[in-house]
């Protein structure tokens, strides 16, 4: 997966809500670790992250084919890839 690509389609796409690893919608459920251990579905990992992209998830829209399944994969390893080093 392209992360530089990742963050991109992040500024594009999800800043609108997540700006900085936050969530406007739903404060409590940001992109750190702590939030990602303790709400995502599947915990922690690349493909949980794909999962909740491709499919939304109550006021998350789905951005399955919206995005492609490679898109989507680079912004889900940039997610990642920020939460696992603390760079929000
Ligand atoms: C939750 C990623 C776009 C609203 C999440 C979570 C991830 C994520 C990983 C889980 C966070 C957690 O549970 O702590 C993304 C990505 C996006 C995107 C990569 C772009 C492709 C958006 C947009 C909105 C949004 C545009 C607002 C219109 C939300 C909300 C939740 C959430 C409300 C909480 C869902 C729930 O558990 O009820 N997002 N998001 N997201 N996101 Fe997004």
């Amino acid at each position: 997966a392209d992360i530089d690509n990742g963050a991109t389609i992040f500024a594009g796409n999800c800043a609108a809500c997540h700006a900085g690893g936050n969530n406007v919608i739903q404060t409590e459920k940001t992109l750190r670790k702590e939030a990602l251990d303790s709400y995502l579905d599947g915990g922690r990992k690349v493909e949980s992250v794909v999962y909740q992209v491709t499919n939304g998830k109550n006021a998350m829209p789905a951005f399955g084919g919206r995005l492609s399944d490679e898109e989507i994969g680079d912004v889900a390893a940039y997610v990642i890839d920020q939460a696992n080093g603390d760079k929000w």
